[in-house]
Formats: C-alpha cells, sequence, structure tokens
C-alpha cells in the first residue's frame, strides 16, 4: 500500500490498536490517527496487562510535547517499547538525555554533523551515491533494499566506520528495531535476534573505539571519545558510553534515511509529473526532500514520560505517564497544512515534525538532506522514469515506517 492519498473513513475509539508491531505492516494507520485528531487529540490508549500511554495526534501538542522537555523527559525512553518499563541507556545516549546534560553530548557532536562538514564531503558522497544507484541500470531492482547502504554513505563516513562493515551494520540496525520482522530475522526468536543483533553492533564499535584510543581521527567517534562530560567529567570516558551513543547515531540514520528515499520514490513513480520537474527545475529538489521527510514520517512516534502533573488541551496528564506524539499525524494535520494527504513538492512553508523539534532536533538532518537531494538529483538525471514491478513489503514496527521491499524497474534516458 502506498501512503494513504485519501484517508478511509473514521474509526470507532472502542477499535483503536495503535502498538501492534503487525497492525503497520498491512495497513497505514492514518484514519486511525485522523479520526483522533478530530475526536480525541488527547486520548489515553489502554493495554490491558501492559501500562497504557497517552495519544497526542495534533501538530501543535506534538510541537509542545517535543519542545517541552522539563515537562516531557527524554530519560525514560523515547520509543512506544519503552512505556512502563524504561530503557536500559536511560541517561546515557544524547537521544535519552534532557537538557542541560544533553548539551555537553549534543554540542560537541553537533559540530562533526554540521553543514561544513557535510558539504566538504558532499562530493565523496554524490560518488557513492552513483556506484549505489548503479545497479538499477542492469534492470529490475529491490530499490527498498537498495536504499539499505545510503545512511552509511552518510553516517558510515562521518562516523568513520570502516565499508567493510557497512552492509553488515545495516542488517543488524535493521533487526534492533524490528526483531519481529522475518526479513531480519537473525534468530528464531524475536528476543534471541535482537540479542544478536546488539551484540555484534556492540562487538565492531568496541573494535573501531579501541582503534581511535589507539590513533584518533577526525570522525564521531573520536569526539565521543573526547567527550569528558559524557562521564560527569571523569576521564577517561568508559567504552560502553561510547558504545550507546555510536548504537543512537548508527540508529538514527538507519532507521530513517533509506525509508524517506523509498517512500519519496514511490510517490514519484505515480507523479510523472513532479519527476518532469526534477529534471526541469534543480532547485525542486529541497522541496522533495522536505516533502518526501513529511509523507514518509519515517519516525511515526515519539515517546516522553512526564515529569510534573500537566494538561494539553484541557485534559490533565499526572506526573510518571507516558505520552506518545504521533508525529505521522502531526504531519497530516489540516490545521497545519493544506491538503496535507497532497504530494506537494512546493509546500511552503513545509512545518513538517519529521526531524522532531526542540533539543533533541535531528542532528543528522543536514547530512540526510544533502545524502537525498543527491539521490534524486542522479535519479532523475539518469531516468526518465521508475515502474513498480513487485509487491511492496512494509516493515513490521509501530515505530518506524519502513519498506523492506519494493521492487522498481529505472527507465534509463540513454
Ligand atoms: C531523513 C532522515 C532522518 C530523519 C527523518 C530523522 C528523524 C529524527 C527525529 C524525529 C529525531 C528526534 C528524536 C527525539 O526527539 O527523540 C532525530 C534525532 C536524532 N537523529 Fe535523526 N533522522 C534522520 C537522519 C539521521 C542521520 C543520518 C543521523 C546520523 C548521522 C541521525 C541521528 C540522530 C541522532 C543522534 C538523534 C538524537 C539527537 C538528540 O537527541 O539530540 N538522524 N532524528
Amino acid at each position: 500500500m502506498e501512503l494513504s492519498a485519501t484517508p478511509r473513513a473514521l474509526v470507532e475509539l472502542g477499535d483503536i490498536e495503535l502498538y501492534d508491531p503487525a497492525a503497520y505492516q498491512t495497513a497505514d494507520q492514518h484514519a486511525t490517527w485522523r479520526t483522533l485528531r478530530q475526536n480525541a487529540p488527547v486520548w489515553f490508549h489502554d493495554r490491558p496487562g501492559a501500562t497504557g500511554f497517552w495519544c497526542v495526534t495534533r501538530h501543535a501538542d506534538c510541537e509542545t510535547v517535543i519542545k517541552d522537555h522539563q515537562t516531557f523527559s527524554s530519560q525514560e525512553g523515547t520509543i512506544l517499547a519503552s512505556v512502563g518499563v524504561g530503557d536500559a541507556a536511560g541517561g546515557q545516549t544524547i537521544t535519552l538525555m534532557d537538557p542541560p546534560r544533553h548539551g555537553t553530548v549534543r554540542g560537541p557532536t553537533m559540530r562533526a554533523l554540521g553543514h561544513a562538514v557535510v558539504r566538504d564531503r558532499a562530493p565523496r558522497i554524490r560518488e557513492r551515491v552513483r556506484d549505489l544507484i548503479a545497479p538499477c541500470h542492469d534492470g529490475e531492482q529491490d530499490f527498498a533494499r537498495l536504499m539499505r547502504r545510503l545512511p552509511m554513505i552518510i553516517a558510515g563516513e562521518l562516523m568513520g566506520v570502516p565499508e567493510r562493515y557497512w552492509d553488515d551494520i545495516a542488517i543488524w540496525a535493521a533487526a534492533c528495531i524490528a526483531p519481529d520482522d522475518p526479513e531480519y530475522a537473525l534468530a528464531s526468536t524475536p528476543a534471541r535476534t535482537l540479542r544478536i543483533a546488539h551484540h555484534e553492533l556492540f562487538a565492531c564499535f568496541r573494535e573501531l573505539i579501541q582503534d581511535r584510543r589507539r590513533s584518533p581521527r577526525q570522525d564521531l567517534i573520536s569526539v565521543l571519545i573526547s567527550l569528558d562530560a559524557l562521564d560527569d567529567r571523569e576521564a577517561p570516558v568508559q567504552d560502553w558510553r561510547i558504545l550507546l551513543n555510536c548504537y543512537s547515531f548508527i540508529l538514527g540514520a538507519n532507521t530513517t534515511t533509506p525509508h524517506v528515499a523509498s517512500h519519496t520514490l514511490l510517490a514519484l513513480v505515480d507523479r510523472p509529473d513532479v519527476w518532469a520537474q526534477l529534471t526541469t527545475d534543480p532547485a525542486a529538489v529541497a522541496g522533495l526532500v522536505e516533502e518526501g521527510v513529511r509523507w514518509t514520517s519515517p519516525t511515526h512516534h515519539l515517546v516522553r514520560r512526564v515529569t510534573a502533573d500537566t494538561s494539553i488541551g484541557g485534559v490533565s496528564i499526572p506526573k510518571g505517564d507516558w505520552v506518545v506524539a504521533w508525529i505521522a499525524s502531526a504531519n497530516r494535520d489540516s490545521a497545519v497544512f493544506t491538503d496535507p494527504f497532497t504530494f506537494d513538492i512546493h509546500r511552503s512553508p513545509n512545518r513538517h515534525l519529521g526531524f522532531g523539534g526542540g533539543p533533541h532536533y535531528c542532528i543528522g538532518a543536514p547530512s540526510s538532506r544533502l545524502a537525498l537531494s543527491i539521490l534524486f538529483e542522479e535519479l532523475a538525471a539518469a531516468y526518465t522514469r521508475f515502474d513498480r514491478v513487485g509487491p511492496l513489503v512494509h516493515l513490521q514496527s509501530n515505530w518506524i515506517n519502513g519498506l523492506v521491499s519494493m521492487p522498481v524497474q529505472g527507465i534509463p534516458r540513454h
């Protein structure tokens, strides 16, 4: 299924189930989110036998939740799987820290991933993107599988991960976010798959950290090693904290960028007029990437835990409860976006929350914007269009709006 162009009828509140990962594989949840935006914008989702959570679905409310870190904390987990149980890495990684301590990791690492660094690497990224899409010239390709490597072209480079690890890391990262998905099964049960994926990723980063301790370089792993603040100014920083942060960065890149690439190409398959604009108006690519992020909303949700009794939209929410800001819903809110179910690369302003907002606003946004722009410039220059030649397979995940398989055929210009 494509991301629904016209949402189906509203659903009964009593029928809503937003936790089950399998539900996301067969249908998108836009009818449910639209129902909640319209009829119950701050709504408590019960889970029999487990901790329930508040669902916030309007753009304005989602923005409040992700920007107000004092009331809505990231420390105990930021995904649905953490609700009620927390996250073992709470307080230890950039994603799971609140300001002001969060800033001690964010500041130096942001410089290592900033516009200037990324711009310098643009020629190399373009070279690698050309190599990545070269197989499309040979006929049918599974674009979703091809795009697994795209985030490594940016995050792998910037972190200093040798290319020989890239393909394995992409699979381990996917297994970490969707251990239930048969595509990424590394063992007989999701729990074992998760254990193996964590073990492999950590073993790989442990080796790289040891290497950088011996010979520091100009890369993100070396920056993380130099952050005494990670250990409350005890030096040297312990490897396990660096490891957890490497994990955050590699997951941040791998869980999002490939799916924006695939969903955006999918939107273009059905819109030849938009494809044509990309070749005649190079500036259109920037609008395409922004709309691609809004359209895809690769992270369905962001979770926060309430630090003090509060209220949203007049609904009281007690301290200790969990709030889920449904980013995918915010990005289809008609209060902010005209015709939100229309794919419009000229949308301006495009105030999507696809990269989050507030203190945790995506640190990889400059690099992913650049990689996605280069990707679509290169595709539009080399192909007159892409056709779909097989069924789509969606990722089994309540967190990531992912495509596992998307067979396509590119029609080359020459
Ligand atoms: C289109 C691609 C991407 C999208 C849509 C995206 C989306 C997001 C979102 C929604 C957040 C906010 C998380 C929160 O508030 O809890 C975030 C944070 C983050 N992203 Fe991205 N991301 C993308 C690419 C990347 C890349 C390429 C990297 C690594 C180079 C990356 C690394 C991170 C990290 C480390 C954070 C945490 C920042 C912090 O807590 O201060 N992301 N991203």
